[in-house]
This record gives C-alpha cells, structure tokens and sequence, in this order.
C-alpha cells in the first residue's frame, strides 16, 4: 500500500498534476463499470450495443440499454473522490482531468479544465445535421428512440462508440496535458481501451511519477506504476488530500 504522505508531498514538489480516469471513480457514484463481474459488458455484448455499426443498423435496440445508461447518469452525483479532485484543482496542484467517463461528474464536482476523452452521454447528437441537444429525463423517453427536432433522424449520445474514432480536439489536449505534467494520478481504469490507456505510457516515458488507485492491479502497476495504492477511490483521495 503506498503512502499517503509520501505522495502528498511529491505532489507539493512538482506541482503539475494531472488525473487519468476511469469508470472506477464514478462507481463510488453508483454508476456500474464496463468490466468485471457486475460489469455492463456482462449484461450487454458490446459489439451488439456500443459499436457504431450496432447503432446504426438497430438504433431502437441500442437505445434501449442507452435508456437504461441515461438513467443512471441522470440520477448520479459526484463521489467523495470526484469532489476530492475538485479541491486538488482549487488548491492549485491539478491542472486537467482526463477522463475516458462520459457521465459528466467531473464537472459537476467543480473540476473546469476536463478532456472527455470518450465524450459526454450529458448530449445528444444528430447523425444527420449535427445538431446537439441535452440529454433530459423527457428525452429519453420517446419511443423507439430520440429524433432530431430540425431533420427527424436518429440522435445518439454525443460518445464514442466503438469503431469510432477520438475527437481530435481533445486527442490533442489529453496528449499536450501528457507532455507536461510530472505526476499522474490514473484512478479506476482496466487500463486496457486504447488509444487512451497509451497516455501513463507518454507520461511515464518522461520520467514522470505515476501514482494509481483502484480496488485491483492493473497492466500499468507491474510496468509503470510508481506508488500504487489499493482501495476505493473515494478512500484513497480525501485521505491523500488530508496532507496538502
Ligand atoms: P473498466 O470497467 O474497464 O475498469 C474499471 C476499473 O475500475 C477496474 O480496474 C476496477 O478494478 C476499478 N474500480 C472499480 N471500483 C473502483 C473504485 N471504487 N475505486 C477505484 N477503482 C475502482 O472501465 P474503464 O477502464 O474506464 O469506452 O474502461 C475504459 C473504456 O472501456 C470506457 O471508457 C468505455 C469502455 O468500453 C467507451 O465507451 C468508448
């Protein structure tokens, strides 16, 4: 178990911190993970409900676990850790969050520079017209799926779906954060989704410190990570935060 202190300190001597994270965090939110045992994956395949070809040639059976998703994210708020973040920005120490989550918590907790990775299930999208619109509770349940007010096609969730590629914009912000901060917190991620779990790779190929969290070990706590500690996120934080 790493040391709480010891982090804290390094923290308060490199100053530029920067958090990568994951589905983890957002489960002290009530919001399941894609993995594991009680895993979204394991109630819906993914090729059959987050690829893009799924969704475009059966929207309304893919809205139906996009529904359910909606739900969830509607009724969340943010975690001890979300918030634990937060003042870590106010404090000064975190410059950015990078986020592969796309229940939107982050900002909600207060946290204003986020590069959402994934995108944000807090928008839909036109596939037509490009047109957004907020996700509401209203929205969601229009059958067999939500319609473009302008053009009546199909909205989807302003995500990326598997098959499609990472907005650029924040592809090019996730990488310049990479290339400048000297510590990494990676909290909750499997760490097994690419192109995003190249970035601690980036991170640490600069010599800077990886610190992670998560309740298991991942690829990068063998390879890459300098202290890792194992619990909850909304553990680990507020108790890292106690020291600056
Ligand atoms: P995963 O579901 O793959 O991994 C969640 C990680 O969080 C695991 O390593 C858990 O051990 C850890 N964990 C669970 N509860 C925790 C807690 N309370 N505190 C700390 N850690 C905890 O989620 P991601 O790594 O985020 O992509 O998944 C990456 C991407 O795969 C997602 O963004 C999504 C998915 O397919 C898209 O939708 C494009």
């Amino acid at each position: 178990m790493g040391d709480v202190k010891k982090v804290a300190d390094l923290i308060k001597e490199k100053g530029y911190v920067v958090a990568f994270t994951g589905a983890g965090i957002s489960a002290d939110s009530g919001i399941p993970t894609f993995r594991g045992s009680q895993g979204l994956w394991e109630k819906y395949d993914p090729m059959e409900y987050a690829h893009i070809r799924a969704f475009n040639s059966n929207p309304e059976k893919v809205w139906m676990m996009l529904r359910e998703m909606s739900q969830v994210i509607l009724d969340a708020s943010p975690s001890p850790a979300h918030y634990a973040l937060s003042e870590l920005e106010k404090k000064g120490f975190l410059k950015a969050v990078i986020t592969q989550n796309v229940d939107g918590l982050h900002y909600v907790a207060g946290n204003t520079k986020v590069i959402e990775y994934h995108g944000n299930h807090r928008w839909l999208v036109c596939l037509s017209c490009s047109k957004r619109v907020p996700l509401t509770r209203d929205i969601i349940t229009v059958l067999p799926y939500p319609r473009c007010e302008k053009c009546n096609n199909v909205l989807k969730p302003d995500v990326v779906f598997f098959g499609e590629g990472i907005p650029m914009l924040e592809m090019i912000r996730a990488n310049e954060e990479a290339n400048k901060c000297n510590v990494l917190f990676v909290i909750g991620t499997s760490g097994v989704v690419y192109p995003a779990a190249e970035i601690p790779y980036i991170v640490k190929s600069r010599g800077a410190a990886i610190v992670e969290i998560n309740t298991t070990p991942t690829p990068f706590t063998s390879s890459i990570t300098d202290y890792y500690f194992e619990g909850t996120a909304s553990d680990i934080l507020p108790k890292i935060l106690e020291h600056l």
